[in-house]
């Protein structure tokens, strides 16, 4: 074929392409709203017998084609699940960077509510520096230090010390201002196992049955860190400790301060109990049924994220908008990750 012989061919073929297109769109009935969760096509249905639904958790559609409209000047950035976890390239995290770009990663984790870094060989100096560059420090009163800083929590798993962060939870939410965020960075992981997931807390609030949503809506949860350290502790240090820190209560339903969304904000870790508005508590069975409803969300894996480790990732996660479980798969092999943790603000609900 000549080379003009081709061109009309290929016009040819490229036209009644597109009529045939052209035409099977006619034919076809207007698509849904891709965003509506109501949409013919985006129901669930109940399993026979079982209160457990399947089909098409319709109502992230609309948050992950939001993420994939979003642009970036200063990094490249890979959106990891449905509508949180990104895996951003192109920066060190050891370098000084400038201010534009941690602006800019402070909206990506916003946006993306986790965000995952590769090769991100950090000093302890280098580690804090960054993780500064989003706010102060907290030092965690019951969880082991860096010997350097007194800001890095160090995780040190082996034969002798087992992992106990396999639970669902947002850190530190018995104190009154709990932290906005953190940064893990993984020191040393094991061949296999030992993988990160997360959760979308406002994912999870979507996931609520309109009459739960309803009866939660206004209640308050009780914060307390006994749950988790206080086996940690003599019965003196419990005891100047409860002083210190003693339990809050914190909205069921809250408002994230920097995207202005609503998020779920119970986790089993934490929290004791549920009151009302004003303070009173509800009735044990009902608190304990309702804490259990408002767990549950989080462990469906539509709304998850997973990291798997390698040495020297980052994962810098948005401590209200996820919460985390660190897999305990690996004992008794050695997995040491240290964090740092920026303090946040109180909770609220607007
Ligand atoms: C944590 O719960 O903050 C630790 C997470 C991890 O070790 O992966």
């Amino acid at each position: 074929m000549t080379d003009t012989a081709a061109r009309n061919d290929t016009a040819t073929r490229n036209d009644t392409a597109t009529r045939n297109v052209t035409a099977d769109r006619e034919d076809r009935p207007p698509p849904p709203d891709r965003a509506d969760p109501t949409a013919i096509g985006a129901q669930r249905v109940a399993l026979p017998g079982s209160d457990v639904k399947v089909g098409p958790l319709g109502h992230l559609a609309a948050e992950r084609q939001r993420l994939d409209a979003l642009r970036w000047e200063h990094f490249d950035v890979t959106r990891t699940s449905a509508t949180l976890g990104a895996e951003v390239s192109g920066i060190s995290l050891a370098d000084d960077l400038p201010d534009p770009v941690i602006a800019d990663l402070a909206r990506a984790l916003a946006d993306y509510k986790v965000l995952f870094f590769r090769d991100q060989p950090l000093t302890t100096a280098q580690h804090v520096a960054f993780a500064r560059r989003f706010g102060e420090l907290e030092v965690h009163p019951f969880l082991p230090a860096n010997t350097d800083s007194p800001e890095v929590v160090r995780f040190a798993k082996s034969a002798d010390v087992g992992g106990y962060e396999n639970g669902w939870h947002h850190d530190v939410t018995w104190r009154e201002v709990p932290s906005m965020g953190a940064v893990l960075h993984a020191v040393e992981v094991p061949d296999s196992g030992g993988d990160t997931l997360f959760a979308d807390a406002h994912a999870a609030l979507d996931e609520l049955e309109p009459q739960l949503r309803e009866r939660v809506d206004g209640l308050l949860a009780v914060h307390d860190f006994v749950h988790v350290f206080g086996h940690t502790l003599s019965p003196d240090d419990l005891a100047s400790m409860r002083e210190l820190h003693p339990p809050v209560a914190h909205p069921v339903i809250a408002t994230h301060d920097r995207t202005g969304r609503d998020h779920l904000y119970v986790n089993r870790f934490f929290v004791s109990h549920l009151t009302e508005a004003d303070g009173e508590p509800l009735d044990p069975a009902e608190s304990a049924q309702l804490i259990d409803a408002l767990c549950r969300p989080f462990e469906t894996p539509e709304l998850q994220v997973r990291l798997r480790w390698e040495p020297d990732s980052v994962a810098f996660w948005d401590n209200r908008a996820v919460q985390h479980y660190a897999c305990s798969d690996y004992w008794p092999d050695v997995r040491v990750m240290e964090r740092a943790s920026i303090v946040g603000t109180r909770p609220v609900r607007r």
